[in-house]
């Protein structure tokens, strides 16, 4: 898949920008704050709908165009897709509405021209991005993991998408209703409709997410040891589902191994019904407790996956180039589970990466670079990159929020 033509409207500092995209590889760059990594941020919101790095959608708007007296200020982004299904035309538009004094951004998505909900937006574009800063997947908090585990499930994947959704939407009634029954000592008998369906979708995550964990970790394990280590190190992902009691002790070592064995049992698991019910006992076992703490402490929603090379945690005890090997083979083995579930590449988003990676692994993300149908990198300096590659690559200039095909590129067209 790639896109053809990407327009901004009032995105970040690109106050108008209409762009052709070729296939295979293009380089932007320039000096810092042009809008290099803006330019990947607004194709991963069309690809997510969610911000690689904004809190919250006004961020994202051109600041210039969020001057009090412009009353209709829309933000648009569209790309033109060409995939194996043919063409495409997605679209986000963040729309301002002020009411009391109070401006909030609206979201419409649509495909095709059509309106559709944010979620059927998913999909149509796929991505994978690579930011320096990613090793946060490894080093931060279990949050981050859980982000990375939704956003890469939910663009190939609508029925996660959904159950995922909707999941939160129960944990959040039932949350309330847990605060209802300590402070009025009413509604317990509601309480079991809440946890049939929160243990309903929340099955369907944990078996997808065991799934995933398992299927992303025997690719990397590949990569990681046959093409980034030469074979001394080993790789391991193990997902650690919030399934169990157990997890609150996670520190010491019997209740951990437990815990992975309950994330193996899971990725077993071909009846969602042994899920659901062991995650109702669960959720009895610690009833009590929820009531007085007003919160669900079982469930996806606390979810945690590790990395383990040759035995011991990365989190814990790995160098930060230990570190960065285990991020580009995640990334690496990303790419090519999309390609495996969907049929077809993702679209790569590198910002700035190429120049954190020594010779031999820079080699191998650009050997990837040339499979897949369009990577879109960025760089200040394009002479970090071998005359070989430079020649298979388009390269363009990012300056002030406008983009221009070099010259040598001018001259080519
Ligand atoms: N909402 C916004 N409206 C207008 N400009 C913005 C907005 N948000 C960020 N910017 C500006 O956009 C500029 C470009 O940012 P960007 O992160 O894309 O730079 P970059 O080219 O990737 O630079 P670097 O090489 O430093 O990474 C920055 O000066 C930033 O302050
Ligand atoms: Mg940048």
């Amino acid at each position: 898949m790639h896109i053809k033509h990407l327009s901004l409207t009032n995105f970040r500092n690109y106050g108008r920008l209409e762009l052709n995209l070729p296939v295979g590889p293009t380089l932007l760059h320039g000096a810092n704050a042009q809008g290099k990594t803006n330019l990947l941020e607004a194709i991963y919101y069309l690809a997510t709908t969610k911000s690689s790095h904004a809190d919250q959608d006004h961020q994202l708007i051109n600041w210039e165009a969020l001057d009090p007296k412009e009353p209709i200020v829309v933000g648009k982004l569209i790309a033109q897709l060409e995939t194996n299904q043919g063409q495409n035309i997605v679209e986000m538009r963040l729309i301002k509405e002020t009411q009391r004094n109070q401006t909030t951004f609206r979201r419409q998505a649509l495909v095709d021209k059509r309106k559709v909900r944010l979620m059927d937006l998913l999909g149509n574009l796929r991505v994978v991005l690579f930011l320096p800063q990613d090793v946060q997947i490894i080093t931060g908090a279990p949050s981050l993991r859980r982000r990375y585990l939704d956003i890469t499930l939910c663009q190939t994947d609508r029925d996660y998408c959904r159950a995922l959704s909707a999941y939160n939407k129960v944990l959040e009634q039932r949350n309330a209703l847990l605060r209802r029954i300590a402070e009025f000592g009413d509604g317990l008998d509601l309480l079991p409709v809440y946890t049939e369906k929160l243990t309903n979708l929340g099955s369907h995550i944990f078996a997808r997410r065991a799934s995933f964990v398992s299927a992303l970790g025997r690719q990397a394990q590949n990569i990681h040891f046959e093409s980034l280590t030469d074979g001394r190190e080993t790789l391991r992902l193990h997902y650690l589902p919030n399934l169990s009691t157990n997890n609150n002790h996670r520190t010491d070592d019997s209740s951990l191994n437990e815990v992975i064995k309950l994330g193996q049992w899971l990725e077993a698991q071909a009846d969602q019904g042994a899920i659901e019910e062991r995650f109702i006992e669960a959720l009895e076992e610690v009833q009590e407790v929820d009531i007085a703490s007003g919160s669900t402490r079982i469930g996806p929603h606390r979810d945690d996956w590790h990395f383990w090379v040759s035995g011991r945690n990365l989190k814990n005890y790995g160098s930060r180039g230990q570190q960065r090997t285990a991020l580009l083979a995640l990334k690496l083995a990303e790419i090519s589970w999309m390609d495996e579930e969907t049929g077809e590449a993702p679209i790569l988003l590198l910002d700035e990466v190429v120049a954190e990676l020594d010779e031999h692994r820079r080699a191998l993300l650009l050997e990837t670079v040339q499979e897949v149908s369009q990577t879109i990198l960025t760089a200040t300096d394009p002479n970090m990159f071998t005359e070989a590659f430079l020649e298979t690559a388009t390269l363009m200039h990012v300056e002030a929020g406008q983009i221009r095909p070099d010259r040598k590129e001018a001259i080519k067209s």
